[in-house]
């Protein structure tokens, strides 16, 4: 959560959150189908998990899908709901095991019943943890995640429970599907692409921003490291002055 004060700039990131780009042109680049690509990507995701530890990084965040794949080819949509799925079973237990909890954001109504079901009980599996706190973002859009917000806070005004003028940043912040995690520090981009495509617009108001030009099959722990401590060099004033 932003609070508008000023905090001491930290060393070490502690909410890192990431746009995993770039693996359907790893894989076209391969002459391989783009699937395989996303394959390859899925397949990154635990070594990134395992070096947020060491890196003092408490909540990351995934960028997964986003409300506009959905313009993707239905198989290429179809595969990653399956590489969802496979990811939940596959990994599950390690996570349940790591201490990491899990959550998802973005719209959940839109996703086939029986990846909800793996989905939710997965974050109930790991609710208790606290070792690492991992949020993936599937079916998420900014813009859809402040629409949905915001009709439920209009809702919780029509009912009387709200007045108006009592619609602050803190209110908002509940209504988000972010409600209760801390605004990340850094959000990288892999693959060279310089922009956020949706992704946390209201969380990521006083973020750090990384792009770097691997492709997110390729994306590795040391690259990773590199990127977080490029961001211990930088000055966070958040609107005040340099102190
Ligand atoms: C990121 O890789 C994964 C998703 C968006 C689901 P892309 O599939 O966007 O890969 P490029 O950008 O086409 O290379
Ligand atoms: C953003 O990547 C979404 C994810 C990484 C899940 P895209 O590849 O979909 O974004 P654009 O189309 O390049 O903006
Ligand atoms: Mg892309």
């Amino acid at each position: 959560m932003y609070t508008g004060e000023r905090s001491d700039a930290p060393e070490q990131p502690s909410h890192v959150a990431i746009i995993m780009d770039g693996n359907g042109r790893w894989a076209e680049s391969r002459g391989l189908p783009r699937l395989q690509g996303h394959k390859r990507g899925a397949d990154r995701v635990r070594e990134i998990v395992e070096a947020c530890p060491d890196l003092a990084i408490t909540h990351l965040t995934l960028f997964a899908f986003s409300t506009e794949n959905w313009k993707r080819p239905p198989s290429e949509v179809i595969g990653l709901m399956r590489l969802f799925r496979r990811y939940i079973k596959k990994e599950g237990a390690r996570l349940v095991a790591e201490g990491v909890r899990v959550r998802f954001i973005g719209g959940r109504e839109a996703l086939d019943a029986d990846l909800r079901a793996l989905m939710a009980g997965l974050e109930m599996q790991t609710a208790g943890n606290d070792q690492l706190h991992l949020t993936v973002a599937i079916n998420y859009g900014g813009r859809d995640e402040i629409l949905r917000a915001t009709r439920r806070v209009a809702e919780a005004v029509r009912a009387g429970r709200l007045l108006a003028t009592e619609i602050s940043p803190e209110v908002i912040e509940r209504h988000l599907d972010t409600a209760g995690l801390p605004d990340p520090d850094l959000i990288l981009r892999t693959s060279g692409e310089f922009r956020v495509s949706g992704f946390l617009p209201w969380q990521s108001a006083y973020s750090e921003f990384a792009f770097v030009d691997t492709r997110w099959p390729d994306f590795t722990a040391e690259i990773f490291a590199a990127q977080v401590r490029g961001f211990a060099r930088r000055e966070r004033r958040f609107g005040a002055v340099a102190g």
